[in-house]
C-alpha cells in the first residue's frame, strides 16, 4: 500500500461527524471578525435605500442604541458613512473640514454613549463634492493628487478631533497615508489606527453605496483615474507595501468576493492585518437572490464570509455584520 494513497489515506475520515469536522476546521468566523458599515442621515427618520434592501440611513439619535447593540453582539467596530444633503456639497468639498459636519456629529454621538466599540471614519471627499469624486478636480475633470492630499489631512484631523478611533482613507491618492500619519503624530494623536484602503479597485459593485450616500446623482465620469484596474494584482502588492511603509496599521482590499485572490496574495506577503470590504453590490446580490427565493441567507452568508477568512482576511466589512453576529450567537 503506497503511502499517502487510497485506501490508507481516506480524506472522508475527517468529515465523518460534526465533532471531527470541528476538530480539523482550518478557519473560523467570529463576531470579532466583522466590521459594520453604517449610513447616517441628518434627517429625523430612518430612510430606506432602494438598492440596499434591509439597510437604512440612520438618524443621529438612533446611533447610541445601535452602537451598544453592536458592541453587545461582539462587533468590534462600526464604520460611519454620512449622506450629505445637496446644499452641503461644493466643488472643493469643504464640508469635510467642518467640525460640526454630519459624520463628526455621528462620531461624537456614539463616543458619548459608549466606549465599548471602535468608530471608524472614511477619509475621501466624495460625500462632500458636487462632482462626486474623492478629491479636487481640475478644469478637465481630472482629480488632482497633491492638492487633494492636503484636504484629506484636514479631514482626517477633523474626524479624529471628533473622536474617531480609526481613520480609513478610501480615496486612493498617492502619498496620503504618509501625510495623514505625519499630521496625526504632529497633533499628538499617536494612537489613531489608520486602516488604508490600499487595494481599492474601480468597481461597479459600489453602485448601491453611492445611492446610499447620495453620490450617484452627482458623480461625473468614473474613478478609474485613481482607483485600481480590476485586471491587476501585482500593483495591489505595491500599493500595500507603500501604505505599510507610510504608516498604515492595517490594509484593506475592496471589493471582496471578486478580489479574494488579492486578499490571499496580500496576506501571504505582508505581516499586517488585512481587511476586506464585502461591498454594497455584493450585499445587494445576495439579498436579491434571497428575496427571489433563489438562495438561503442562513446558509450562503456564513459560507461567503468564511471564504474571506480562509483567504486570509483578519476581518470583513459587511452590511450583514449584525445579522451574522446574531446568527453566530444563536
Ligand atoms: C468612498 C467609498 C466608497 C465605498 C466606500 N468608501 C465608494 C466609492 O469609492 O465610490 C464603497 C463601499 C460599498 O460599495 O459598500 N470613497
Amino acid at each position: 500500500m503506497a503511502e499517502g494513497q487510497f485506501p490508507g489515506t481516506r480524506l472522508r475520515r475527517n468529515r465523518r461527524t460534526p465533532w471531527l469536522r470541528a476538530m480539523v476546521r482550518e478557519s473560523t468566523l467570529l463576531p470579532s471578525n466583522l466590521i459594520w458599515p453604517v449610513f447616517v442621515t441628518a434627517g429625523p427618520e430612518a430612510e430606506p435605500i432602494a438598492t440596499l434592501p434591509g439597510i437604512v440611513r440612520h438618524p443621529l439619535d438612533a446611533l447610541p442604541a445601535l452602537a451598544r447593540e453592536a458592541a453587545s453582539l461582539g462587533i468590534p467596530a462600526i464604520a460611519l458613512f454620512p449622506s450629505t444633503p445637496a446644499d452641503r456639497r461644493s466643488d472643493d468639498g469643504r464640508e469635510a473640514l467642518n467640525p460640526d459636519n454630519l459624520v463628526c456629529r455621528a462620531v461624537r454621538t456614539i463616543k458619548d454613549a459608549t466606549d465599548a466599540i471602535g468608530v471608524m471614519t472614511d477619509v475621501a471627499l466624495d460625500p462632500y463634492t458636487t462632482h462626486g469624486h474623492d478629491g479636487l478636480v481640475d478644469r478637465k475633470g481630472r482629480v488632482r493628487n497633491d492638492a487633494t492630499v492636503e484636504v484629506l489631512v484636514g479631514q482626517a484631523l477633523n474626524q479624529v478631533a471628533a473622536g474617531a478611533d480609526i481613520v480609513a482613507p478610501s480615496d486612493m491618492m498617492d502619498g496620503r497615508v504618509a501625510a495623514i500619519r505625519r499630521a496625526l503624530e504632529a497633533a499628538g494623536h499617536h494612537d489613531t489606527h489608520l486602516m488604508a484602503y490600499s487595494a481599492k479597485y474601480a468597481s461597479s459593485f459600489y453602485g448601491p453605496f453611492r445611492d446610499a450616500v447620495g453620490a450617484s446623482a452627482h458623480l461625473r465620469g468614473d474613478k478609474s483615474g485613481y482607483q485600481m484596474d480590476p485586471a491587476n494584482v501585482r500593483e495591489a502588492l505595491r500599493e500595500v507595501a507603500l501604505d505599510i511603509a507610510e504608516g498604515a496599521d492595517s490594509v484593506m482590499v475592496k471589493p471582496g468576493l471578486p478580489c479574494l485572490d488579492v486578499v490571499r496574495a496580500v496576506a501571504e506577503r505582508f505581516d499586517v492585518p488585512v481587511f476586506a470590504y464585502c461591498v454594497s453590490g455584493e450585499y445587494a446580490m445576495v439579498e436579491a437572490a434571497v428575496a427571489a427565493g433563489m438562495l438561503d441567507r442562513g446558509r450562503v452568508v456564513p459560507e461567503l464570509l468564511l471564504g474571506f477568512r480562509r483567504a486570509g482576511a483578519a476581518g470583513i466589512l459587511t452590511y450583514h455584520a449584525p445579522w451574522m453576529a446574531r446568527a453566530l450567537r444563536a
